[in-house]
């Protein structure tokens, strides 16, 4: 239980908090600022712990962000004091690494110095600092669109995922409604594309539904006559690959692929509901190289029941192929998926062993680190990481996680942004996550996505 005087400080507190394991906790917690001194006094335990922060300013939002930076590290001081425990991107939680820095340096400064006030582990500064340098060519603030077309289906539902489709053997029925919404909305975008930097047809699992209903999707984005510019499919899993799907792909201008092992032992990828094995990775990856696409492989760190050693098997695997990004995932327990329902916290044995491991294989097989983002109760509180061959960096990946540009999205669970960069803020507009919901607002979709993007109003 957490009494504060200060309720507007509460998440970011509850975030440290949590990172400790320490919700079932008593903390009484007293805020109050004085002579630019931001106080935070902690009752803990029977004890008294009294932090203060010092930072001058004479804005408001600027005094806001300082009370919040204040109350994250007194907890983090205090809990890390008490447990003998330290975390790899220290009390820096709630905002992406990259982006605080990048705020940082917008404002003309290194971004060291505050991360090591944040206790950010020396090596993840680093580690920031040259996703930053990979990111340097494509980071631009010249504004630009990003679509992005969501096919929420798959072929079973895996363990540790919270993806809101449910498997196809429940969704079939829709697919072809869904198909038509979508060749509305992904017309409805046309004017609002002046200068495309990419094309993602994420998932899900785009290849589970058939050729035939692929190809409408296909031609609707055709009909757009964009530019020749990134086009990514997050095919999938490796269980729905064939030529057909591949070889119409190849047709309609897709130049990246998505094929996913998440790990390389088969007895995982059961346990994890996956349903394909190694040998149908190994298969894919082969038939979807003779098209030469530019190939992605993602993989998770800390799968339940492996350690170090299945981990860097995967990761040799995946080295192996040679593909030109390979994303590695830190385990995260996500609500709505099943491996939530059955664990409360996730304890990964040696996981801050395989990320260091990722980071020392893959710099020694010539990738870079071009993007990351951290989620809530990540195993150990590590990072998910986008790793490339030099110059095969995904456009998408980048915009995404740094809201660069504005992202045109279209389908259930999508959600459109748009960037106003003089403002410095973002406006968003989410779809339904459910499947019928989505068939049925469709048309109020179309139209608020145009008003968000200043063609038309926004329907009551
Ligand atoms: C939205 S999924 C789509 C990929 C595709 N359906 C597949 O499974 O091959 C994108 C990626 O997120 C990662 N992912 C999903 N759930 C995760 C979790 N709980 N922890 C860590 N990574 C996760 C997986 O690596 C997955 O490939
Ligand atoms: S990991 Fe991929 S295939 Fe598995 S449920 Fe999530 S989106 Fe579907």
């Amino acid at each position: 239980m957490l009494n504060t005087n200060a309720e507007g400080l509460l998440p970011e507190i509850m975030d440290i908090v949590r990172l400790f394991d320490c919700e079932n906790e008593d903390f009484t917690h007293y805020f109050y600022f004085t002579n630019d001194k931001y106080i935070n006094c902690i009752d803990y335990r029977g004890s008294i712990y009294d932090f203060s922060y010092e930072c001058k300013t004479e804005d408001d939002i600027e005094y806001k962000r300082y009370a919040r930076r204040a109350a994250k590290l007194a907890f983090y001081k205090l809990l890390s004091q008490a447990s003998g425990k330290t975390f790899p991107y220290g009390a820096l939680t709630g905002i992406r690494p990259t982006k605080l820095a990048y705020m940082e340096i917008s404002q003309g400064r290194d971004f060291k110095p505050l991360f090591d006030e944040m206790q950010v582990a020396p090596e993840n500064t680093c580690f920031v600092g040259r996703v930053i340098s990979t990111q340097g060519p494509y980071y631009t603030k010249a504004g630009g669109q990003d679509l992005f077309i969501s096919l929420p289906f798959c072929p079973t539902k895996c363990r540790y995922c919270s993806f809101v489709t449910a498997p196809l053997q429940n969704t079939a029925q829709y697919v072809d409604d869904y198909i038509s919404c979508l060749e509305r909305e992904i017309a409805s975008v046309k004017p609002l594309l002046t200068s495309v930097r990419s094309v993602y047809i994420g998932g899900g699992t785009p290849f589970s539904i058939t050729a035939k209903q692929l190809e409408r999707v296909y031609a609707a984005v055709k009909r757009l006559a964009l530019p020749v510019c990134e086009y990514t499919v997050e095919a999938g899993r490796p269980d729905v690959f064939d030529e057909e799907k591949l070889e119409l792909s190849k047709s309609f201008g897709v130049n990246r692929i998505c094929v996913n092992p998440q790990t390389f032992s088969d007895a995982t990828l059961q346990k994890m509901g996956r349903r394909h094995t190694s040998a149908q990775t190994f298969a894919a990856y082969e038939m979807a190289k003779r098209y030469g696409f530019d190939i992605n492989v993602d993989l998770i760190a800390g799968l339940e029941g492996e350690g170090t050693e299945d981990f860097a098997r995967s990761l040799d695997c995946a080295i192996k192929l040679s593909p030109a990004n390979i994303t590695v995932h830190t385990l995260s327990l996500k609500s709505g998926a099943k491996l939530k329902e059955e664990t409360a916290r996730l304890h990964v044995e040696g996981i801050g062993r395989m990320i260091a491991l990722s980071r020392a294989k893959l710099t020694e097989a010539g990738y870079e680190p071009y993007y990351m983002y951290r989620q809530k109760y990540q195993a150990g509180g590590h990072e998910n990481c986008g790793w490339s061959k030099p110059g095969r960096e995904c456009v998408y990946n980048i915009d995404v996680m740094e809201e660069i540009s504005d992202n045109v999205a279209v389908g259930a669970n999508a959600i459109s942004k748009r960037v106003f960069f003089e403002e410095n803020r973002i406006e968003r507009l989410a779809s339904p996550k459910n499947i019928p919901t989505y068939l049925q607002k469709c048309d109020k979709i179309i139209s608020d996505r145009l008003a968000l993007f200043g063609f038309g109003e926004k329907s009551g």
